[in-house]
């Protein structure tokens, strides 16, 4: 069973006694409703460290103002019960007042280039939060490793960033993402759809897996590939906020003709959810050095 942790100082004080012993400490962030995916992360962590410790915090910082912070799924019983499981540690579960006293604080961490693309067009703000509170994550936790889920690749790139040029010691792992057997990505928000809706949302992973196959055939005009991803989620009647075909390290527009390894990314409507996806294509010749930062 794993120590639950409200308090930062509590949280700190448990780190530094484990790291004291020479154990090596792993974090897992994450906002809590729980699927797969996170199991999945927790044990990529394990395979890396003797201590898992997962956070649990929905974070008011990353949501804009008609976002769904109020609505977003928290079922805190089931997330323990799932992590009972797997060996976790330590839960990290502080609420908002412990994590911002007073209100919001005021100083943003904000990674130009990288946040206002893509995801960041429609929400501006998003990335200064997510940046913001995994850094007082990491000062809090000191991991030797953190990890994160590929399905949200922009995060990961700014998070990797961020810990470059702030010098954090930790290193940042991505884990693929994991999919229901229909393809579609697990993620927390697939709890606001229907089922109706749910066999909708499969449209993403089947405009990705297109792409794919036109890529492997050959073709390298980003206007054709682009097109067939949005001939797919147009003929399964969704309506998309972005699809995009960039650099996966940069994030910046690919060229017309694809020159290197090259995210497709995608956000879409599927009922009331927001829900995005990407895939690699060419990432074999992703150097995957580059992609993992320091290299842990
Ligand atoms: O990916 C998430 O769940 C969140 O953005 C994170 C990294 C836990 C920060 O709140």
């Amino acid at each position: 069973m794993f120590e639950i942790l409200r308090t930062i100082d509590a949280m700190r004080d448990w780190a530094k006694t484990e790291r004291q012993t020479g154990l090596r400490l792993g974090l897992v962030p994450t906002m809590g409703a729980l699927h797969r995916g996170h199991l999945a992360l927790v044990e990529e962590a394990q395979r890396r460290v003797n201590r898992v410790v997962v956070s649990i915090f929905v974070n008011p910082l990353q949501f804009g103002p008609a976002e769904d912070l109020a609505q977003y799924p928290r079922n805190l019983e089931d997330d323990l019960r799932q992590l009972q499981g797997l060996n976790v540690a330590a839960v990290f579960l502080p609420d908002s007042d412990e994590m911002y006293p007073g209100g919001l604080g005021v100083t943003r961490v904000t990674i130009p280039g990288l946040s206002e693309v893509l995801c960041g067009v429609t929400r501006p703000t998003h990335f200064n939060g997510v940046a913001t509170v995994v850094a007082k994550l990491f000062h809090i936790v000191e991991p030797n490793v953190a990890v994160f889920g590929e399905k949200d690749w922009q995060q990961l790139v700014i998070i990797r960033r961020m810990v470059y040029d702030l010098n954090f010691r930790v290193s940042i792992v991505g884990v693929p993402t994991v999919r229901a057997e229909n393809g579609l990505a697990l993620s927390s928000r697939n709890r606001y759809l229907t089922q109706e809706e749910l066999k909708k949302a499969t449209a993403l992973y089947h405009s990705l897996q297109e792409a794919r196959q036109l890529y492997r055939q050959g073709e390298r005009r980003r206007d054709a590939l682009r097109r067939v991803v949005v001939d797919v989620l147009t003929n399964a009647g969704l309506s998309y906020e972005y699809i995009e075909l960039v650099n996966p390290l940069t994030l910046q527009p690919s060229p017309e003709y694809l020159q290197g390894p090259t995210l497709v990314a995608l956000a879409v409507h599927v009922g009331s959810a927001r829900l995005i996806d990407n895939a690699i294509l060419g990432r074999e010749q992703l150097d995957e050095a580059a992609l993992h930062g320091n290299g842990d």
